[in-house]
């Protein structure tokens, strides 16, 4: 049975979380649709994780079209297909033209979704693209692309300006027609403020546990990051049990925590 956009939304009032995992490639594809996560995202953090860029800056719409024509010949081969979320990369969406043009370049290279990162002002570019059947994951919080005007890779939402800018922010992307929303790195209380105000699926990154799903890039939940955020869990270090350690075993167990509430705990907030 293969994941939809609208079965996932479906599961807010049902309050089932989904999981999401950030992959790049055709090997983990395959392994993460075994493992029966709903859904995987191109992301642009592959200029990092894959590039050793610094910084998700440099990606270009070429790279992305690469990376999200691999991950979904692989997933049209798997019986449960995940849902494809496919980035958006720096300065591809600075008009709405121009985004419309770069996520039909996206939706044909077989992505389901695009995700763009940005608040209240994307409100017109994600309604242009509701309107002609492209869904739209929406981005906020800590945004990486920004990270130069951000000053780094900080914790947002901490200050009642911030807090009700993110919050005006989402509603006007649900009300644009988004489907999903990434929060990234804000306080707890807030993501479930957020949560509970919309109607789209919130997919947390260092939000907390009130989310209706979560995201992870792949590397970071089997241990492979150096310095990691606080709000990772390696779920490869646990993953075994009775059994031998794998990757698929990890995939799995995130999938299980996430479904139960058991990630994110306590440690991986930001308060
Ligand atoms: O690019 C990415 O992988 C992302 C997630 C970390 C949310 O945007």
């Amino acid at each position: 049975m293969k994941h939809t956009i609208q079965k996932l939304r479906e599961r807010k009032k049902e309050q089932k979380k989904f999981s999401v995992v950030a992959a790049y490639d055709a090997t983990f594809t395959e392994t993460l649709n075994q493992a029966g996560i709903e859904a995987i995202l191109v992301g642009d953090s592959l200029g990092m994780v894959v590039q050793g860029q610094n910084s998700t800056v440099p990606v270009t719409m070429e790279h992305m079209i690469y990376h999200t024509e691999a991950v979904v010949r692989s997933n049209l081969c798997c019986d449960e297909q995940a849902v494809i979320i496919a980035d958006m990369p720096f300065m591809s969406f600075d008009s709405v033209e121009n985004t419309l043009q770069n996520a039909a370049r996206l939706m044909r290279a077989g992505a389901n979704m695009v995700k763009l990162e940005g608040g209240d002002w994307l409100a017109e570019s994600v309604a242009k693209l509701a309107e002609r059947g492209i869904p739209v994951c929406a981005h906020i919080g800590l945004t990486p692309q920004s990270v130069n005007k951000l000053g780094g890779y900080k914790v947002q939402g901490r200050t009642e300006n911030q807090r009700q800018q993110l919050l005006d922010d989402a509603t006007a992307l649900d009300q644009a027609g988004a489907d999903f929303l990434v929060l990234e790195c804000i306080p707890t209380p807030l993501a479930k403020e957020i949560t509970q105000a919309t109607e789209f699926s919130t997919v947390g990154i260092g939000a907390g546990n009130g989310t209706d799903a979560q995201v992870l890039v792949c590397y970071d939940m089997l241990g492979l990051s150096n310095s990691p955020a606080k709000f990772v869990k390696n779920f490869l270090a646990e993953s075994g049990g009775a059994h031998t350690p794998s990757i698929l075993n990890a995939f799995a167990a995130y999938k299980q925590a996430v479904e139960s509430g058991q990630y994110p705990a306590a440690e991986h907030e930001y308060s």
